[in-house]
């Protein structure tokens, strides 16, 4: 590689914490991360899936993952995750993934004006609030020596949901999910304001829909409504998360990075 490639991309030595690692794109994350050279800090509330995917990424990258159970609510779980990172790498982490999100079962199809509140609540509790916490103590240790934060919002944080593509499947995606993932596009410029002398830079990745065998129905009205004529695979947001949290986008802070094969382009 090139002492130009190696200099904007490589993360050797950087310890970076994967918030939600255990997820379908999560784990993409920890992948690249680990592949650059990063020692990765996958976090997530399903601690057996947690080790299983850690374990996944070591092998395949030959790079360092710790897993830690972690509930992204609690401020207290979050700061135990910090003290138990700086204990096995000696230094607090630079880089940061917020890639969380509930997933509770029956609301999803139901009409916004019977949107049960316990609902919302739920999904504000883990999409927005557990990524401010998350934001407070890391961003915290990086108060010293700086760092990237990257919290991942989604195309339905920008647009609303096309109810047009779902048919009477139940599965459209509902407003609360719209509500929060809108949210983490201020607080992120907010935070990137708040934090500019601290050298921290703080950006919002928003992905499209993941293809992830979802009914044969439903993919082909996402594709068809989607200018690039397909759904994402999960290892496609790579690319951007490297960029967001390497040296290559050292002059990049409150900008929202969207790669959704154009869904919000027209
Ligand atoms: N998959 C998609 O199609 C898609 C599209 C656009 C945006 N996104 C966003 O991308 C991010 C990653 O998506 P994904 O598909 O990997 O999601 P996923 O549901 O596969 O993974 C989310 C992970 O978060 C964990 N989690 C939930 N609550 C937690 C808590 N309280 N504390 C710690 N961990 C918790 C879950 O255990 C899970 O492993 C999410 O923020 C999602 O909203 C996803």
């Amino acid at each position: 590689m090139s002492s130009i490639v190696n200099k904007l991309f490589r993360m050797d030595g950087k310890v970076v914490v994967v918030n939600g690692g255990a997820g379908r794109i999560g784990k993409q994350f920890c992948l690249v991360l680990a592949d650059a050279g990063a020692k990765v800090v996958l976090l997530d509330l399903d601690g057996a899936r947690a080790s299983e995917v850690a374990a996944e990424v070591c092998h395949s990258s030959g790079g360092t993952v710790l897993a830690i159970e972690t509930d992204s609510t609690k401020k207290e779980s979050l700061e135990e995750a910090l003290e138990k990172t700086v204990a096995e790498f000696g230094t607090a982490p630079s880089g940061l993934v917020n890639s969380t999100q509930f997933r509770g079962t029956g609301f999803y199809g139901s009409d916004p004006a019977d949107h049960p509140i316990e609902a919302w609540n739920q999904v504000f509790a883990v999409n927005v609030s557990g990524v401010l916490l998350s934001c407070q103590v890391f961003g915290k240790a990086m108060f010293e020596s700086g760092g990237s934060i990257v919290n991942v919002s989604s195309t339905y944080g920008i647009v609303s949901a096309d109810p047009r593509i779902y048919g009477d499947s139940g599965v459209n995606s509902p407003i609360s999910y719209a509500g929060s993932k809108s949210a983490i596009l201020n607080m992120t410029r907010y935070l990137a304001v708040h934090w500019r002398e601290k050298n921290i830079r703080v950006n919002t990745l928003v992905p499209g829909g993941v293809f992830d065998n979802q009914g044969e129905e439903f993919v082909k009205n996402y594709s068809a409504r989607t200018p690039l004529g397909r759904m994402a695979n999960a290892d496609e947001y790579q690319g951007a998360i490297l960029f967001m949290l390497s040296s290559a986008s050292s002059y990049m802070t409150g900008a929202t990075v969207t790669v959704d094969g154009g869904w919000t382009a027209w």
